[in-house]
């Protein structure tokens, strides 16, 4: 008798997409480092250490604060390129196999990087994308809602010009006192330019930031969004309609949105029903990827491979991809559960 060699084990993540992700959140202190050397900028840290004993936060502002700072390390298209490069890579390790991407133009504009630099670097690396890493890839302008409405719609028509190749806009940045009815024109541009529309959303800010993102905004995701869970109204209204709502849970650990991972609501807003996925944020600063997120939530809430697999079939139904590419990645999901046993 003869034993065939047995195949490899099934892989713990299963194939998924990854909507809630700021590239410059994945700029690890060594890329810090190395790009500091590269472009002659002296850093107030005196090594990686002392740079990593920074990664403590109290909230989303002492988060932003050390985010922006870290971004005076980007300043040519290679930087930028090689920064998404190294995010695509270890995301498809991560199981990650579509990825929609944030990223900041104001706060490389406002700084003296010029728009085209900072656009062209990250959509070269994403144009390689599907041929390097298996992963297919859309990129979303964020707005700094700190920021004017009139800052915004500046850059969005320079965008719109310069016919960068984004799919969407965004909102980010300190959400308390920014609330979406302050950027309703700048939505209404984006949507008449043809731009699919997400926003932050009751990350830190209230529910009726969830309500007027929507109603005021007409995004077509949230992100964030776990503060709907203090108005019930709302919830029947997110599960009737299905909005997609992109959580991302070590994130909300490490800024003190919830206090453990234990804490978090995610179960519970799985049990209302609510079309929701999980996503990384800002692996570099928030503790892992979207794979340490799962990791995470497997150890604490002992979530089976019927969850997982809702969570990825949700992240890929609520892609902004093509019916064909969905097709595909959803049989690539019922392919790993059927592997799972
Ligand atoms: N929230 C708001 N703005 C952001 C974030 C975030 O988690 N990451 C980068 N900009
Ligand atoms: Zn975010």
């Amino acid at each position: 008798m003869t034993f065939s060699a047995s195949a490899a084990p099934a892989p713990a993540m299963p194939p998924l997409a990854e909507l809630h992700l700021h590239i410059e959140g994945t700029l690890e202190p060594e890329l810090i480092f190395a790009l500091a050397e590269r472009n002659g900028i002296e850093l107030p840290y005196a090594d990686l250490d002392e740079l990593r004993a920074r990664y403590e936060f109290s909230d989303l502002q002492s988060f932003l604060d050390l985010y922006y700072a870290n971004m005076s390390v980007l300043q040519t298209e290679a930087d930028f390129a090689d920064m998404t490069r190294a995010y695509l890579r270890r995301a498809a390790a991560a199981g990650v196999r579509h990825a929609e991407i944030m990223m900041d133009p104001q706060a490389h504009v406002d700084r003296g990087v010029p728009l085209a630099t900072a656009v062209n670097g990250v959509a070269s690396a994403l144009a390689a994308s599907e041929a390097e890493f298996g992963i297919s890839t859309g990129l979303i302008a964020a707005f700094l809602r700190d920021l004017s409405e009139e800052s915004a719609l500046i850059v969005l028509e320079e965008l719109l010009a310069m016919d960068a190749p984004i799919i969407g806009i965004g909102l980010d940045s300190a959400e308390v006192g920014n609330p979406p009815s302050k950027f309703i024109r700048l939505y209404d541009r984006a949507r008449e330019a043809g731009l699919r529309l997400i926003a932050h959303a009751g990350e830190e800010g209230p529910a009726s930031y969830v309500t007027d993102a929507l109603d005021l905004l007409k995004v077509e995701r949230i992100d964030h969004g776990i503060r709907c869970m203090e108005d019930t109204a709302l919830v029947a209204r997110l599960a009737e309609e299905q909005v997609p709502l992109t959580v991302c849970p070590l994130s909300n650990v490490r800024l003190g949105a919830v206090d453990t991972l234990a804490d978090h609501p995610l179960p519970a807003m799985l049990d209302a029903g609510l079309n929701v996925c999980v996503n990384s944020d800002d692996p570099a600063y928030f503790g892992g990827h979207v794979d340490d997120n799962f990791a995470g939530l497997k150890a604490v809430f002992g979530f089976g491979t019927d969850v997982l697999e809702t969570l990825a079939g949700n992240s890929i139904r609520s892609s902004f991809i093509t019916a064909e590419r969905r097709d595909v990645l959803l049989a690539e999901l019922d392919a790993w559960v059927r592997a799972q046993g």
